[in-house]
């Protein structure tokens, strides 16, 4: 039988365990995949600490790359063999073979290997949306991305920078700042130690034209007042918790801000918009514009630890689980 991460109960990085499971015959509109490579997203977190709540006992993950074996009636487009990854399928990614929906698969191309694809759909996909869609970033633009040497940041900051933006990222330590340096930011700010609003004013002089916050809670105020006039705050993850209510009347005096929060399913809606995202995403990282950096990998039955690394802060880049 095969086997995947599963839990019962929400809580910490303990409640996940490696299970025996049964994977029958994909059902129609579905194909069979067997993972070479899952992709850790701090989305798994919230789904197993309960802030996103799932039915319960549940798999984990929405980031995979392997290999087709079978196929479910009515799916015209994959065969068995065929290379797929994916980055907004339902839950259960943790697993050595899951079925999936076939119109949330891509195929991955050949020079690309299953842990690249198991390290940048669920990012890649969300870098895509946020740079091209939610708030598409001209050439000459200042932009802020937070948590810029993380998973998406890593990729966001590089894309940003191909796109012709001025890039700013936060970081928590000088080792991170190196790394986001490395990897399109023009301007790193320690978000530890200083006044991020004040140092971007610094560097910009009236405040970037958007802000790419996937940290949440603790920089929300920065980000506002990082803003130049009209400025879109994309909202976009909680690593530090969830962004407490606020008064649109902050927006106005602020300088008539738009603030969205932004979800990938959103912006996946259909099998072409989930195409096109694709299609933009292999294309930049096979131009070598972004470079995919799987900075950590862990035997998939050991996710536990590689959740507690993620969120003790501890990784950089993309993390990807071996089956
Ligand atoms: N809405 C969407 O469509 C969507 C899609 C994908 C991801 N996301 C969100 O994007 C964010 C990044 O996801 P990711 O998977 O790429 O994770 P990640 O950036 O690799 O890890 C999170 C990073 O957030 C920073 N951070 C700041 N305060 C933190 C805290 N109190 N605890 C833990 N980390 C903290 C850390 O970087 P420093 O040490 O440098 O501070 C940490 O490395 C997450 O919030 C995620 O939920 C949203």
């Amino acid at each position: 039988m095969p086997h995947a991460i599963r839990f019962h109960q929400t809580g910490g990085p303990e409640v996940l365990r490696w299970e025996e499971v049964a994977v029958g015959d994909p059902a129609p509109g579905e194909v069979r995949v067997r993972h070479r490579a899952v992709g850790v997203n701090f989305i798994d977190t919230y789904h197993r600490g309960g802030l996103y709540p799932l039915p319960l006992p549940s798999g984990l993950g929405r980031e995979g790359a392997g290999v087709v074996e079978a196929v479910g009636a009515g799916v015209a487009d994959f065969r068995p063999g065929d290379r797929v990854a994916y980055g907004s399928s339902p839950v259960g990614a943790y697993s050595e073979v899951s079925c999936l929906p076939a119109d949330r698969l891509l195929k991955l191309p050949d020079a690309l290997g299953f842990e690249t694809g198991a390290a940048m759909m669920l990012k890649g996909l969300t870098a895509a949306y946020l740079l091209l869609h939610t708030y598409p970033v001209r050439p000459g633009d200042a932009v802020l991305i937070h948590a810029a040497a993380g998973g998406v940041g890593l990729i966001a900051c590089q894309w940003a920078k191909a796109l012709g933006a001025t890039v700013i990222g936060t970081v928590s330590t000088e080792a991170k700042a190196e790394l986001a340096k490395k990897h399109g930011c023009d301007h790193v700010i320690l978000y530890t130690r200083e006044d991020v609003a004040q140092r971007v004013r610094e560097i910009t002089g009236e405040g970037v034209a958007a802000v790419y916050d996937g940290v949440g809670k603790d920089t929300f105020m920065a980000s506002l007042d990082s803003l130049r006039p009209r400025g879109v705050l994309a909202t976009f993850g909680n690593a530090s918790g969830a962004v407490p209510p606020f008064d649109p009347l902050l927006l106005s005096r602020k300088g008539s801000l738009f603030v969205t929060r932004p979800v990938l399913d959103h912006y996946t809606r259909t099998r072409e918009e989930t195409e096109a995202l694709g299609a933009a995403l292999f294309d930049v990282v096979l131009s070598g514009k972004v470079k995919i950096e799987i900075e950590q990998t862990y035997a998939l039955a050991d996710a536990a630890q590689a959740h507690r690394d993620l969120e003790a802060r501890k990784t950089t880049g993309s993390t990807v689980l071996l089956p």
